[in-house]
């Protein structure tokens, strides 16, 4: 099986959603900031904090680079698209699906969250990152499927009936 790649934005469900689909597909899952946090031994905010995130953004790419090349539903970073190189690497050697969901769901989802650096910018600079991005996640899936007020379950179903 060719790897899944989950793109879309921070609060869109990637690792809910990661998870139970590789169980549904009996193939291995994988999250590109679990293996930067296990690799480095630090939390993301440390990493940012003490690096800045241009250096997240170079062990992102590396973890990426590193992963096997099939049977893995692997959910990725939020912002694995900021660099052309990732997205160029998961269009030749897997399927993009994007978690699309509305700002205003992700604002509600994430109001409580400290373990996100760049989400704890002000509301317009976050509905600006957010706006950037759509335009990036949208322009390499191959499969799209809206998050906002769907289960679990149900997304899975989708994504595994277009796989
Ligand atoms: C980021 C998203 C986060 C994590 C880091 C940076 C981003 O992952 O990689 O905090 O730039 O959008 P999630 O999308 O899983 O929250």
């Amino acid at each position: 099986m060719k790897n899944i790649f989950l793109i879309g934005f921070m609060g869109s469900g990637k690792s809910s959603v990661g998870k139970q689909l590789s169980e549904g597909l009996n193939c291995d899952y994988i999250d590109t900031d679990t293996i930067i946090e296990t690799t480095h031994n630090k939390t993301i905010p440390e990493i940012f904090a003490r690096e800045g995130e241009a250096s997240f953004r170079k062990y992102e790419s590396n973890a990426l680079h590193n992963i096997p090349t099939e049977n893995c539903v692997v959910s990725t970073g939020g912002g694995i698209v900021e660099r052309s190189s990732n997205i160029d690497q998961m269009v030749e050697t897997g399927i993009i699906v994007y978690l699309e969901t509305d700002f205003r769901t992700i604002d509600k989802r994430l109001q409580f969250d400290t373990s996100r650096p760049l989400w704890r910018k002000n509301k317009d600079e976050k509905k600006q990152l957010y706006d950037r991005r759509i335009h990036l996640y949208q322009s390499c899936a191959a499969i799209t499927v809206s998050t906002d007020n769907k289960l679990i379950d149900d997304l899975v179903f989708q994504i595994t009936s277009q796989v």
